[in-house]
């Protein structure tokens, strides 16, 4: 049904099940935050977490910490957390550095399991961080062994070849949120004998994944959106099984090294997920991911799914069915079963409407060139929320709030 009034939105916030989740969370009074897309919220259990990780397992206990609170097996440990999240089994997912360098990993990787074809393909509406990496990896291999082909997404599947190594696609759009079908395109690219790598970064935490189920290849994804590890969070890493005895990642530093305490002065990797990890973990930022992800344990994805879906479903009918905002074009698909959890509308003045929108309290994102961005984070985001900010959104614009020059003036971050 949908809700056409704020007291239905208070209602659906009474009967929703997951609405205990939001305790779990320290959000400031007076805000309504729609940035989970870009970083999460912070949960109060990462805040403790911190605390004691910094004055007893540091301050106490020194460097026994790699043994005592074992900080070494961090990495293992938090992808095993993860692995539920993404419809991964055992042993698959590894947390570690970002996902630009994950990408860097895992696209060396798969042209090393592809020898004899040399393109990437990507489409062109792909997270930029992803097209650079790919781009310094052909520029750093060389043409015969790495080219990059960028289509535009209605082409993607008729331009995989015999030479295509790997494709690699972000699952939900950045800017739109709108969804490949993760297991059809996994399908064609199999078909063609290529692998499949998938950038979950804004699906992680945002809805159901069969990675296992699908057959997918790789996959990378962030631990600072959905996931709520903090900023710069470390970023995880999936190689499906079936590769681990033949894949192997060009970053070999030595806690991928199948015994980094020997200080052997040759490489050898470890075996299996292991090997795909490089330096020293960063323990307080995974302690604080380590804290955040307790929150899934009993989370149902389906149900987080579903909220989701209603949460950007309200909104959109709710800036659809306002005369004031009649000017704000929907950018994101009108059918929910194609979007992931953030909505997109573009508007000629964005980027000051949505600094306004932040004056007032309500915290979206604005992307170039005029898309004003509106995460809905399940855990945490009500549909109450969803009300208030479209009222807000309407106060802005009846008010004509973003002609003052202080809204028009870019930030460095938007
Ligand atoms: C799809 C996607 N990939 C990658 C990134 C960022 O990667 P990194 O964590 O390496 O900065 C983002 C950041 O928003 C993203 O949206």
């Amino acid at each position: 049904m949908m809700l056409r009034t704020r007291a239905q939105c208070l209602e659906a916030d009474r009967n929703d099940p997951l609405a205990e989740h939001r305790d779990a969370f320290v959000l400031p009074p007076e805000t309504i935050y729609l940035d989970g897309n870009s970083l999460g919220a912070l949960p109060g259990a990462v805040d403790a977490c911190l605390r004691a990780t910094v004055t007893e397992q540091w301050g106490q206990g020194l460097i026994r910490g790699w043994n005592d609170h074992d900080w070494i097996g961090l990495p293992m440990r938090l992808g095993e957390k993860i692995a539920p999240l993404i419809g991964a089994a055992s042993d698959q997912v590894i947390v570690a550095d970002s996902v630009s360098v994950n990408l860097y990993k895992l696209l060396a990787a798969a042209l090393a399991l592809r020898p004899g074809r040399s393109v990437i393909l990507s489409s062109e509406d792909n997270f930029p961080t992803d097209l650079y990496i790919a781009q310094g990896l052909c520029e750093l291999l060389g043409k015969e062994r790495c080219e990059l082909l960028l289509v535009d997404r209605s082409r993607l599947v008729n331009s995989i070849g015999n030479n295509t190594a790997v494709v690699m696609l972000t699952h939900v759009d950045f800017r739109s949120g709108r969804l490949w079908d993760m297991q059809t395109i996994t399908r064609h690219v199999h078909e063609a004998g290529a692998l499949m790598l998938w950038d979950l970064a804004h699906s992680a935490g945002a809805l159901p994944l069969k990675l296992d189920a699908y057959g997918v290849d790789l996959a990378v994804g962030c631990g600072y959106k959905y996931l709520n590890g903090g900023p710069g969070a470390p970023a995880f890493l999936y190689v499906a099984k079936t590769h681990h005895s033949h894949a192997a990642q060009p970053l070999s530093g030595w806690m991928g090294h199948a015994q980094p305490f020997a200080f052997s002065p040759s490489y050898e990797p470890a075996q299996g997920i292991r090997g795909f990890q490089t330096g020293t973990p960063p323990v307080l930022s995974y302690r604080a991911l380590e804290a955040a992800l307790t929150l899934w344990e009993n989370v149902d994805l389906a149900q987080v799914r579903e909220k989701s879906v209603r949460l950007s479903e309200t909104f959109i009918e709710l800036v659809e069915g306002s005369e004031t905002l009649a000017e704000f074009d929907l950018n994101s698909p009108r059918q929910a079963s194609e979007r992931g959890s953030h909505v997109a509308f573009a508007h000629p003045f964005g980027y000051a409407i949505m600094r306004a929108l932040i004056d007032r309290g309500v915290i979206g994102d604005f992307r170039e060139p005029d898309l004003l961005r509106f995460g809905f984070a399940p855990l945490y985001t009500r549909y109450v929320d969803v009300w208030d900010a479209v009222e807000h959104l309407r106060g802005v614009m009846l008010n004509r709030e973003y002609e003052t020059s202080q809204h028009q003036a870019p930030k460095r971050v938007t």
